[in-house]
């Protein structure tokens, strides 16, 4: 007998993991507003069609000069809890139980957080998340390529040191083109000598070489983005073989003009190749999407199945620095939603 199931259905009542999910960039539009208005200075509009058309990005370059703007209005540790706050609403309302959060302290001290303020914000943001909204959040503490080795040494500082609950690993944002990953092997060592997961950033915007670089580099045991792999099929097997999974965001990749179209994104490359694939939303506040959504459209687009969607989201909770018992919940009750 076969049964019919409404994809879109269930790719909203999937449980998920989210592992690829920046904290500035994670704010809805009513948060960004608010927090423009109390900086109407700061560069970022406070009328909601502005912000809008503010957030149409021409190219990744201009992209991150948005961010860092909206960035700049995140000046308190209470500010902090309240993007917390958010997210986890909005991810609980999409059966999202866990997710790994890039957090920038070099960027947030920019903005006028100090390190003990942010580290504080966020064992309030995640027990707050855990409480009132049921969603588990770990963190991962990127720096922006931008600010080079230095900025990435800050980074491995403030996460040694302080390791607020939920700890997690290091990553690494911010533009790949003419910048090295290799130039940030230094921190990422010091980093997992020091217990933590090298979750980098690579090949969003450039070739296989960058993701190479993660790999070899860097350690990397999980990848943002990494779709400049989908051209290398040498480095397509090594991240098959070696389970490497790759953070995909679809609508991110279209948003900032690194893929030209849905279409055209490699996710159905990587799939074929036998590499472990996470869906993710990389900004979600700034490119108007959220997870469900992430998985409906590979159906809509790339024709992927229940049976697909779920692998997917499996892999995700695989790959997800939960805890074991977390990870067992989330397979459990994947497993329990397929059609028997
Ligand atoms: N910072 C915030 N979002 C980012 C992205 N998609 N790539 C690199 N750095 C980022
Ligand atoms: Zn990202």
């Amino acid at each position: 007998m076969s049964v019919i199931v409404d994809v879109a259905k269930f790719a909203a009542a999937l449980p998920k993991v989210e592992l690829h999910l920046h904290l500035v960039g994670s704010a809805s539009l009513e948060t960004v507003l608010t927090l423009a208005r109390r900086h109407p200075d700061g560069g970022v509009p406070t009328d909601r069609e502005e912000l809008r058309r503010f957030y149409a990005f021409r190219d990744f370059p201009h992209f991150l000069r948005v961010y860092h703007d909206v960035n700049l209005l995140v000046n308190t540790g209470a500010d902090v809890v309240t993007l917390l706050a958010g997210l986890a609403e909005d991810l609980a309302g999409h059966n999202v139980r866990y997710a790994e959060v890039q957090v920038t302290p070099v960027r947030n001290r920019m903005a006028g957080i100090d390190h003990d303020d942010l580290a504080q914000a966020l064992v309030d943001g995640r027990e707050l998340a855990r409480t009132e909204h049921g969603v588990e959040l770990g963190w991962i503490f990127d720096s922006d390529s931008l600010l080079g080795p230095a900025g990435a040494e800050e980074t491995v500082d403030f996460a040694l040191r302080q390791r607020p609950a939920g700890t997690v690993g290091i990553g690494l944002g911010g533009p790949e083109l003419n910048v090295r990953r290799a130039d940030f092997a230094p921190a990422f060592r010091r980093a997992t000598e020091g217990g933590l997961r090298s979750l980098p950033h690579a090949g969003e915007t450039v070739g296989p070489d960058e993701v190479w670089a993660a790999v070899t580099e860097l350690g990397a045991e999980r990848i943002g983005h990494g779709i400049g792999a989908a051209t290398d099929p040498r480095l397509l097997e090594h991240l098959a073989t070696h389970r490497i999974p790759l953070e995909v965001c679809p609508s991110s990749n279209v948003a900032t003009a690194a893929v030209p179209s849905l279409a055209e994104h490699p996710l159905p490359t990587l799939v074929a190749a036998g590499v472990p694939v996470t869906l993710a939303t990389d900004d979600p506040g700034m490119f108007h999407c959220d997870l469900t959504g992430e998985y409906r459209l590979c159906h809509e687009v790339f024709g992927f199945g229940v049976d697909e969607l779920a692998t997917i989201a499996r892999t995700g909770a695989e790959a997800a620095y939960c805890t074991p018992e977390l990870r067992t919940q989330i397979l459990t009750e994947i497993n329990a939603l397929l059609p028997h």
